[in-house]
């Protein structure tokens, strides 16, 4: 179905039309927090809430955890840091008697880095895959007798088994994976499937989907995925059981270096806009970090883990999938979110956005600027619901840019979050980043922060 281009805002024109903009689109690089306040329409003063902490800036990343046990199985190239985690959590002072929340838990690295601290946490992502790398995760490694009587089965079983190459339901997985590997990957997968203990199934499942990467030709890369001229690797059970003797010996170091590891925590899947079940007033902190306003596309980067782990039934089931995340790449669309939100600020980004849609190289940046937002505000009225008075939220969040038009992320976060009830307690800004490549030559340099928002429910 084709999305509307026109954004909601302006089909409809709000009786009172908002200020009238100025936008000087030559910037000068090195005015980094001033640079676009010249767009800017906003009741908050930020004088005081602002400070540098540029120290911060790898922890907010996904790349400290490719060296820490546990976190490492799964690189989430979205994610941030066990360590940015622990920070957030002395920060906030929090124990063994408070909850916490991550309404975009990703691969859960809020929640296990709550688990090693025994603190009960909450994990909500939209993503069945995300999900099951999480929980996954948590549950740890079963016993080493049962891991190695298994893998030596499973590997009998492969050697001796008549292999039927029969391709997949979905495209991609048959163009990626050649055909005698995705058969040995089918016979391990039904194989596994057929296991009834949980813990040792979930982990020879998961170092299954993480061997896709190599056995096959599609690689993550950037908003979407690149395609390799051939896989790196080609032989699965090599692989296989090199992978899982990494898990193992990792999960063996994570045991060992914990010794109060709490499992308790409550991750599955669901929407940040409808935090069903999870009971109001009943957190005392989030700490969280919602999809940044960049196009990337979680569910398309990482389509062959869930199509070849039948997280998703079909192509359209997928679709489903991809239409139903928040707002924040151009194929998601959620028309049953229309909540307005009533900062105006967002009608001035919507109003220059609009003038200058001949420079966006996609106008749906449009709609989808709106719709992030939309989805924001619903989500941060959800977080508020489930919050305790006194409860405190930290959001790690980017800046945008689409046609020269500067996206304050972090600033439009605080002016909704005040318009439902929260008290804005700090932004702290962990990176300039450039803007992209195409971006710098149509318009030249241009600084996008990066940042963690903190609020508190009085
Ligand atoms: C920035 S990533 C969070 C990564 C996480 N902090 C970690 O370290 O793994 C944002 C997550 O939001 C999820 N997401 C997108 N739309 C969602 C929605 N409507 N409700 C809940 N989660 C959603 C994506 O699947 C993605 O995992």
């Amino acid at each position: 179905m084709e999305q509307k281009v026109l954004p909601l805002s302006l089909e409809k024109p709000a009786k009172e039309k908002s200020a009238k903009v100025s936008y000087n689109s030559r910037h000068s690089s090195l005015d980094r927090l001033n640079q676009s306040q010249e767009v800017g329409n906003w009741e908050m003063d930020y004088k005081g809430l602002f400070s540098e902490r540029l120290d911060l800036y790898k922890l907010t990343t996904f790349s400290p955890n490719k060296l820490l046990p546990l976190h490492s199985w799964y690189p989430y190239l979205q994610g941030f840091s066990a360590q940015l985690v622990e920070l957030l959590l002395d920060h906030f002072k929090a124990d063994k008697t408070h909850k916490v929340l991550d309404p975009w838990c990703g691969v859960g690295t809020t929640n296990l880095s709550c688990a090693q601290k025994g603190i009960y946490s909450f994990g909500i992502d939209i993503s069945p895959l995300a999900i099951f790398i999480a929980k996954t995760k948590l549950n740890g490694i079963p016993s080493e007798y049962d891991l190695r009587n298994t893998i030596h089965r499973l590997q009998s079983r492969l050697a001796s088994a008549h292999l039927i190459v029969k391709s997949s339901k979905f495209d991609i997985v048959n163009r990626c994976i050649p055909a005698e590997t995705l058969s040995k990957l089918d016979f391990l997968k039904i194989a596994i499937r057929r296991i009834r203990r949980e813990k040792l199934k979930n982990l020879l499942f998961l170092a299954l989907l993480i061997s896709l990467e190599q056995l096959s030709t599609l690689q993550k890369d950037g908003a979407h995925y690149k395609f390799r001229y051939e896989p790196k690797r080609k032989d699965v059970w090599p692989l296989f059981n090199e992978i899982l003797n990494w898990m193992s010996n990792s999960g063996e170091l994570f045991r060992r270096s914990f010794k109060v590891v709490s499992k308790k925590a409550d991750i599955r899947v669901g929407d940040s806009r409808s935090l069903e079940g999870i009971l109001s007033k009943s957190i005392n902190f989030v700490i969280t970090s919602p999809p940044y306003l960049n196009r990337d596309n979680y569910i398309a980067q990482n389509k062959l883990e869930l199509m070849f782990g039948d997280f998703v039934k079909d192509f359209s089931d997928y679709r489903k999938l991809t239409h139903s995340t928040l707002r924040s790449h151009v194929e998601a669309f959620s028309e049953k979110f229309k909540d307005k939100v009533k900062v105006p600020q967002l009608n001035n980004y919507l109003q220059i956005l609009w003038e200058r849609r001949d420079m966006l190289n996609n106008n749906q940046v449009i709609s989808m600027t709106e719709g992030y937002f939309i989805d924001l505000n619903i989500s941060l009225k959800e977080i508020y619901r489930v919050l305790k008075r006194g409860g405190r939220v930290a959001l790690v969040v980017g800046n945008s840019c689409w046609a020269d038009v500067l996206i304050e992320v972090d600033k439009m976060i605080v002016e909704i979050a005040y318009k439902l009830g929260f008290k804005p307690e700090a932004i702290w800004v962990t990176r300039y980043k450039l803007n992209s490549a195409q971006q710098i030559a149509s318009y030249g340099k241009r600084m996008l922060r990066e940042s963690i928002v903190f609020l508190k429910k009085p």
